[in-house]
């Protein structure tokens, strides 16, 4: 049965009463910022919060991460400490300062600019500097610091996020062996002849080797890990069980496919009267019979100039859909210290403005761009007024927006979702692609405009069970319950929440 919001604190009641529980992330769960001298306090997007608060209030938590908010120094106390959420004081954020010369190493460098394009691998060069790899042992150190300053003297779980932290768990391991470290990686990790380009492969995947449990949104993620593992260092490594065991301590390797708190989405997107045609006209000056919406990241590993390079193919092979047919992207400025996504930006406005220009009439306009992070009920509005919702990446560990257009979107819209994403691996009723086929892409597009509406929603409603059986709360409880059972020898939940059958 699917977790909720309610059922997950018990968990933590039931199995962590005496632990304390520490969420560890690059990215804060609220940020505090100034608008116009004003602290203004912006909740993190995504489904990472919705998931990790619950359990945190429930265990009246802990939750350690960067402090990147122009404001944030301003609201902590002297330990660099906040109640949150703001206004509930559940539990504590507690921030890390990272000093710029080591932002940009840790954060822009190696984490962005070297593991980034190295796990993704969308033929993206990965940069590999010294002075960036130093950065990222220094930050790894600071965090791990904290984190055993936090938990001297007591038991703790201490659960991970993302790339940005390989080295902590064996850090905190090699002061704390009796720490239950769990880790959830949540980019691709690449086939091993891959990752070993990397000059701190072995670094990285021994500080990895700290955790007691890594989990990855895939199989094939976690089978590439394993192979990663065998070919560089001396560890038996167990395919059939899925673990490695290294310097006489056994890490479990998992996939745990990530998702969005889908009631709370459905149900936000339920209640807005605001949608259709009458609230898109904000965006699309002009008329249009169908339309499509496209919500990312300025990011390369997205495919958002085969998207674009898609819709033009469709208007030019099939004409009679212009003056009909317009496409909305929801773009959101990302790492914009680093070149390559500055030259995408650029890249972008170009091919948009020469399609737009291709096609263009008196009153129509095939593709609108929106340059803003825009709060989750604004996006639902779009997802609902959208009879089509394009996921084109190249790469990507699971992509959310598809699951939250399945939860926001109307009864018979149609998911075109790319086959390199995690939620293809679920998300079977979608229309599957293959980002870099442009032709093929330009196809489906037509494909999803004609598709009949019993079709439609017979699919909308097959993807819907989906996301709802699977949604963020039993991803979390599922990680929980696994480390727990690791730590108490028992035998590991299979992805249903059900102990494991042997044989
Ligand atoms: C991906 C990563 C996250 C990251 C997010 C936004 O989803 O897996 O760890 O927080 O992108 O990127 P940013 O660099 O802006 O935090």
């Amino acid at each position: 049965m699917a977790a909720t919001r309610r059922t997950i604190g018990k968990i933590l009641d039931d199995r962590l009463s005496d632990h304390m529980f520490i969420v560890v992330s690059q990215a804060e769960p609220y940020i505090h910022n100034y608008v116009k001298d004003v602290v203004k306090t912006t909740r993190g997007t995504g489904g990472l919060v919705a998931a990790m608060e619950p359990l945190l209030k429930a265990n009246k938590g802990l939750w350690i991460a960067h402090g990147r908010g122009a404001a944030d120094r301003e609201v902590v106390d002297e330990h660099d400490k906040i109640k949150m959420p703001p206004g509930k004081k559940a539990y504590i954020l507690k921030r890390i300062w990272v000093n710029k010369k080591n932002y940009r190493g840790w954060y822009y460098g190696f984490s962005n600019e070297a593991l980034w394009p190295l796990c993704h691998n969308v033929f993206e060069r990965p940069t590999f500097r010294q002075s960036d790899w130093e950065a990222y042992v220094e930050v790894n150190q600071q965090f791990a610091d904290a984190i055993l300053a936090e938990t001297e003297g007591k038991k703790a779980v201490v659960w991970i996020q993302d790339y940005h932290l390989a080295l902590v768990p064996q850090m905190l391991k090699d002061k704390r062996p009796d720490l239950m470290v769990g880790y959830f990686w949540h980019i691709p990790w690449p086939l091993a002849d891959t990752f070993r380009i990397c000059p701190w492969s072995k670094e990285v995947l021994e500080g990895m080797l700290g955790n007691e449990l890594i989990g990855f949104q895939r199989h094939t993620y976690c089978r590439n890990f394993l192979t990663s593992v065998s070919k560089e260092l001396e560890a038996k490594v167990d395919f059939d069980a899925m673990t490695v065991t290294y310097n006489n301590k056994t890490s479990y390797i998992r996939h745990f496919p990530i998702s969005i708190d889908y009631q709370a989405v459905r149900q936000s997107s339920e209640k807005n009267k605001k949608f259709g045609k009458s609230y898109i006209k904000q965006t699309v000056t002009g008329r249009y019979e169908y339309l499509s919406v496209g919500v990312d990241r300025i990011e390369y590993t997205k495919g958002l100039p085969e998207r674009i390079k898609a819709i033009d193919r469709f208007l030019e092979k099939y004409p009679e859909y212009q003056e009909k047919f317009v496409h909305i992207n929801i773009l959101v400025p990302s790492r914009t210290l680093i070149k390559r996504y500055e030259d995408l930006d650029r890249e972008l406005e170009t091919l948009i403005e020469n399609v737009n220009f291709k096609y263009a009439t008196a009153n129509w306009q095939p593709i609108h761009t929106i340059k803003e992070s825009l709060p989750p009920s604004e996006v639902y509005k779009y997802y609902k007024s959208a009879n089509v919702a394009m996921v084109t990446s190249l790469a990507d560990g699971m992509n959310l927006v598809a699951k939250e257009y399945v939860a926001a979107g109307p009864d018979d819209g149609v998911l075109i979702l790319s086959e390199q994403t995690g939620a293809a691996d679920e998300l079977h009723d979608a229309l599957i692609v293959n980002p870099y086929d442009i032709e093929r892409l330009a196809d489906s597009i037509k494909l999803a405009l004609e598709m009949p509406r019993d079709e439609r929603k017979r699919r909308m409603e097959a993807l819907r069970t989906v996301v709802a059986e699977n949604n963020v709360y039993t991803w979390a409880s599922r990680f929980i319950h696994n480390i727990f059972d690791i730590n108490s020898h028992l035998e590991l939940r299979t992805e249903n929440g059900n102990p494991a059958t042997s044989g």
